[in-house]
């Protein structure tokens, strides 16, 4: 397995939108466990392709406490099919590609969710609270949707500009 590198706010990737996968080949399998590496090295609990530069619609979720890799969730292609239309869930989200930065996202609090696994096997589940809320965050990556999007435009507008902030600080730090 390796490592991948994360890419961080406001790199292009993130507001892209990821390709359905034709198959699970050996390089998509593959794929899935240098992801599940990489979520579990930094301490995520979701990891969606596009966060590793790659445009293949992929995630991996594992919200377990064992973080083992004995619950991990490899998805290829995963598709909510059906959401909680009346129920809500509300949970202060973070993302690797936005570290520092937690805001509280309400989302529908069970989903169904078809995927294909790491054999290729078409599957279907159905989760809720933070195991439906983390797959939810990781299908908007997929779609170059960001949780700060979920957020009003003043909260939105107070963490990018905080995130612009540290760029800054960090580019003007080299030019001494
Ligand atoms: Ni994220």
């Amino acid at each position: 397995m390796a490592q991948l590198a994360i890419q961080i706010i406001p790199a292009e990737v993130l507001r892209q939108k990821a390709h359905p996968i034709v198959t699970v080949d050996k390089r998509i399998a593959k794929f899935m466990e240098d992801m599940a590496e990489t979520m579990y090295k930094g301490n995520g609990i979701g990891l969606a392709a596009n966060q590793v530069g790659a445009l293949d619609r992929v995630i991996t979720v594992d919200v377990s406490d064992s973080r083992d890799g004995s619950e991990v969730y490899l998805m290829g292609n995963p598709e909510v099919v059906w959401s909680d239309p009346i129920e809500t869930f509300t949970y202060s989200e973070g993302c690797l590609s936005i570290p520092g930065h937690y805001a509280k996202v309400t989302r529908p609090r069970r989903i169904r969710v078809s995927y294909l696994d790491q054999a290729g096997k078409k599957r279907e589940l159905e989760a809720e609270d933070l195991f439906s809320q983390c797959i939810q965050h990781e299908i908007d990556h997929l779609n170059g949707v960001l949780f700060i999007d979920h957020l009003s435009k003043l909260k939105r507008d107070m963490i990018l500009r905080k995130i612009e902030k540290a760029i800054i600080d960090e580019d003007s730090a080299h030019i001494l």
